[in-house]
C-alpha cells in the first residue's frame, strides 16, 4: 500500500494527531485498515474458506483483541502465542498450533485447553503427544503438517521442501500408522501445509491450494483416513515497494473458485473445513513505524537523519527477515510547524545503533525544512515488526504500540 492509498482510508491529519499523542518511537496500528483487509480477504474467499490469523506476524495484545472481535481463528507457533490468543478471547477450538519445535509443556498446554488441532511436524512430536495423552488420559486433536515435494511448488519466501518444516511425503506412512493404531487417543482432523510467505502471484496461491487438495486425496487413499480439515497456510503477500505488482484479489478469487469447483475435489470441498492462515496480509498494512529525528548531520556526500528508533525496533526496515537486498519502505515526514509541501532534499535515514546495518532508508526525498525533533513515518510496518526485531540490542527504550480507532 503506498501512502496515498493509506491516506485514502485514514486521513493524514489523523495520523499526525496520533503521532503527536504517542510516546515514540514505536508503532501505530489503525483499526480501519485492519478491518478493510479482513473484508477484502472475506470477499476474495466468498465464504467458502475460514480465516485464521497467523499470530507470529504481530502478537500485540491490541491486535489480537481486534482479531478476536472480528471473529477470526488463530494459528499459534508457541505456548506464549497460545496464551496470548486465549487471553484475547479466541475460542480454543478455533486455534491451531504449528511449528517444528514444540516443547512438551507447550503440547501439554494445547491439549489441556483442547485446541482445534496440533499440527504435528514430526514422528517424534506425534509420539510425545501420544505419551502425554496416555499419561493424562486425554485425547488430542491433531493435524499433520505435510511438507510437499518442492519439485512442484513455487513460492515467495520458501518454507517447504528441503527445510525443517512439516513431514515429508516419504515419512508419512510411519506417522499415519501410529495415528491409525491409536485412533482412540489421536483424533485426526486433517492436514496443514504452509509453503511460503510474501507470495504476490494469485496463480501461485491457487496452485498451492491445489497441491494441498491433492495431498488430502492422497492421504485418504494411501492411509485410509478421513480428512475433515484442510489448512492451506498463509503467505499472501502485500505491496512494500514501488513497482511491485500487488496481489490481484479479484483474480485470486476467480482462481480459488475454479480450484474448489474441480470435480476431483468435490467430496473434500463439500465435507472439509477449509482454512487459510495469513499473517502479513491481514496486519502488514495497518501499522506505521515512526521515530523522531535526534540529529541531522552531513558526512561526506550524504545528509543523514539519525532517528531515536532503528533496526532494534524494526529489523524489517533494515533489511532483516530473509530479505536479500534492503529496499526503501514508503516514507513520510511530519515537520513541526514548518511547511511540509515545499522543496525536498535527499536523506539517508538511520537509527541510533552503532552498526552500519542500521540504515532504514537510503537516498529518500524528505522536506528540505526537516529539523531535529521532527518525525519520520514508515508505512507497511504492521507485520514482523517489534516482535521480529532485536529489541534488546544497545538497550534503548522499547517501542510504544498504540491501536487507533
Ligand atoms: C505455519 C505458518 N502459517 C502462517 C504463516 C504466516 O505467513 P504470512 O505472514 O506470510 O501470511 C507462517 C509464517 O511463517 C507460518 O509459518
Amino acid at each position: 500500500m503506498n501512502k496515498e492509498q493509506f491516506y485514502s482510508v485514514v486521513s493524514r491529519e489523523k495520523v499526525v494527531q496520533a503521532v503527536r499523542a504517542a510516546n515514540g518511537p514505536g508503532y501505530l496500528f489503525f483499526k480501519d485498515i485492519l478491518q478493510h483487509k479482513y473484508e477484502a480477504i472475506c470477499q476474495c474467499l466468498a465464504g467458502r474458506v475460514q480465516v485464521h490469523y497467523a499470530v507470529k506476524a504481530n502478537p500485540s495484545p491490541m491486535v489480537l483483541e481486534e482479531i478476536s472481535r472480528l471473529g477470526l481463528g488463530a494459528d499459534v507457533a508457541s505456548g506464549g502465542e497460545l496464551q496470548a490468543v486465549l487471553d484475547a478471547g479466541i475460542p480454543a477450538e478455533k486455534i491451531e498450533f504449528s511449528g517444528p519445535g514444540k516443547r512438551l509443556e507447550e503440547l501439554q498446554a494445547a491439549m489441556e485447553v483442547g485446541i482445534g488441532a496440533i499440527n504435528v511436524e514430526s514422528l517424534s512430536e506425534l509420539k510425545k503427544i501420544l505419551t502425554l495423552s496416555r499419561d493424562r488420559d486425554r485425547q488430542a486433536r491433531i493435524g499433520v503438517r505435510i511438507n510437499p515435494d518442492m519439485g512442484k511448488v513455487k513460492t515467495g519466501l520458501k518454507m517447504a521442501g528441503n527445510t525443517q518444516f512439516g513431514i515429508s511425503e516419504a515419512n508419512l506412512p510411519e506417522v499415519f500408522a501410529l495415528i491409525r493404531d491409536n485412533a482412540n487417543r489421536l483424533l485426526f482432523q486433517g492436514i496443514h501445509l504452509h509453503i511460503g510467505s510474501q507470495v504476490l502471484e494469485a496463480s501461485v496461491i491457487a496452485e498451492n491450494m491445489r497441491i494441498a487438495l491433492n495431498s488430502a486425496l492422497k492421504v485418504e487413499q494411501d492411509f485410509g483416513v478421513t480428512v475433515g480439515k484442510i489448512n492451506f497456510g498463509g503467505g499472501w503477500g502485500i505491496n512494500y515497494f514501488e513497482n511491485q505488482a500487488p496481489l490481484n484479489l479479484s483474480q485470486l478469487s476467480e482462481f480459488i473458485g475454479v480450484v474448489l469447483k474441480e470435480p476431483a475435489y468435490k467430496g473434500l470441498v463439500d465435507r472439509c473445513k477449509l482454512i487459510v492462515e495469513p499473517g502479513r496480509f491481514l496486519v502488514g498494512e495497518c501499522g506505521l513505524f515512526f521515530a523522531g529525528i535526534v540529529t541531522l548531520k552531513q558526512n561526506g556526500t550524504l545528509d543523514f537523519a539519525v532517528l531515536d528508533g532503528g533496526m532494534n525496533h524494526n529489523y524489517l526496515l533494515a533489511g532483516g527477515m530473509g530479505q536479500v537486498i534492503r529496499r526503501n519502505f514508503e516514507i513520510d515526514a511530519i515537520c513541526q510547524g514548518a511547511e511540509e509541501d515545499g522543496e525536498t532534499k535527499t536523506f539517508t535515514v538511520v537509527g541510533p545503533l552503532c552498526t552500519p546495518q542500521d540504515v532504514l532508508a537510503n537516498n529518500v526525498e524528505l522536506p528540505e525544512v526537516l529539523a531535529e525533533e521532527d518525525t519520520v513515518l514508515f508505512f507497511n510496518c504492521g507485520a514482523y515488526g517489534a516482535s521480529a526485531s532485536p529489541l534488546q540490542f544497545l538497550s534503548h527504550p522499547q517501542p510504544c504500540e498504540e491501536m487507533i480507532d
